[in-house]
């Protein structure tokens, strides 16, 4: 375990392959909101690059957030750029017993979810739109975030026997987690920008497509496209230089490599891989195993 591990009154596992092979804990906390590109298969593998101690634990792209509930740092910073998300844990975090009665009164029906879709978020009070967000991450389908042109959530209804809508074994360690935990909605940048020397940033952000062309000027992916990835490695070379230490995976691809080309020259940073199982694949000769790279300094 960490030095930075929070002694809350929690069991968990130290790493992710003892919490798959282990029978379910039912107080360890788990991410509360499925999210794609979420870490969880990757933890154990990620694990051999966190450092052992640090000062803070950064979260720039926080998403499910599987890295911070897996290691519960002592002292944490999570961000987003996605503030329905940032607003969601702020609510788990300082209204957990509202947040939970609010999800007790939505249910599981095709028509229900539709009408629950259609709500103006940004009319509710934190706590319902909290639990909207949550309701609809737990009954839409593959619990996919995704958004229209006018910001307008427009995921379908998903296909679940049962599916739970309070989860009142888990949501309640995720708030413990949460406790004392800075919640921010920002740009990457400014998250990076703020990681000082002794600081670790743990950093998950939207991927190089794998069809990327070579050039890295064609594509974007959920707004994130090659200018951001660039600014992204510049932040890095930054905080490396300030003294804090950082871990970043990304899409193994000949784009990701010239991306990450330059930084290699520092002295202290270094690149590797781990293997993935590619599961958001509706292309079946496209799942399995993927190479994904890890960046990392020490
Ligand atoms: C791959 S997901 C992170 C998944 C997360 N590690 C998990 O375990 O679930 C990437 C996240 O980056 C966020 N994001 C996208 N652009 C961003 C930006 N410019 N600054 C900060 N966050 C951003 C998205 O909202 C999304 O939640």
């Amino acid at each position: 375990m960490s030095a930075n591990s929070r002694a809350v009154s929690i069991v968990r596992a130290d790493t992710a392959p003892l919490l798959r092979r282990a029978p379910a804990r039912r107080s360890s906390p788990r991410p509360f909101l499925k999210w794609v590109g979420g870490k969880s298969q990757l933890l154990g593998q990620l694990a051999a690059w966190v450092p052992e101690d640090y000062n803070r634990y950064l979260e720039p792209f926080l998403g499910g957030g599987a890295m911070f509930f897996s290691h519960l740092p002592e002292q944490a910073v999570l961000a987003d750029a996605n503030d329905e998300l940032i607003d969601c844990y702020t609510a788990v975090r300082d209204h957990l017993d509202e947040v939970m009665d609010e999800l007790e009164r939505h249910r599981y029906e095709k028509d229900y979810y539709y009408d629950v879709r259609g709500w103006e978020r940004t009319d509710l009070p934190l706590i319902e739109r909290a639990a909207r967000t949550i309701f609809l991450n737990k009954t839409g389908f593959n619990g996919l975030y995704r958004v229209n042109s006018k910001g307008l959530f427009n995921v379908p209804f998903g296909r679940y026997s049962n599916p739970t809508i309070c989860d009142r074994d888990n949501l309640p360690g995720c708030s413990e987690a949460l406790q004392g935990v800075e919640l921010r909605h920002t740009d990457f940048e400014a998250m990076i920008d703020d990681a000082d020397e002794g600081d670790f940033v743990y950093l998950d952000p939207p991927y190089v497509p794998l069809n990327a062309t070579a050039n890295f000027t064609a594509y974007t992916a959920g707004g994130f496209g090659p200018e951001e990835q660039r600014r992204l490695a510049q932040a890095l070379v930054r905080a490396h230089r300030r003294g804090a230490r950082f871990l970043l995976s990304n899409a193994d691809t000949p784009v990701t490599r010239e991306l990450y080309a330059d930084l290699l020259d520092e002295p202290g940073i270094d690149l590797d891989i781990v293997l993935a199982r590619r599961n958001v694949n509706s292309n079946a000769k496209r799942r399995g195993r993927v190479t994904e790279v890890v960046l990392f300094n020490g």
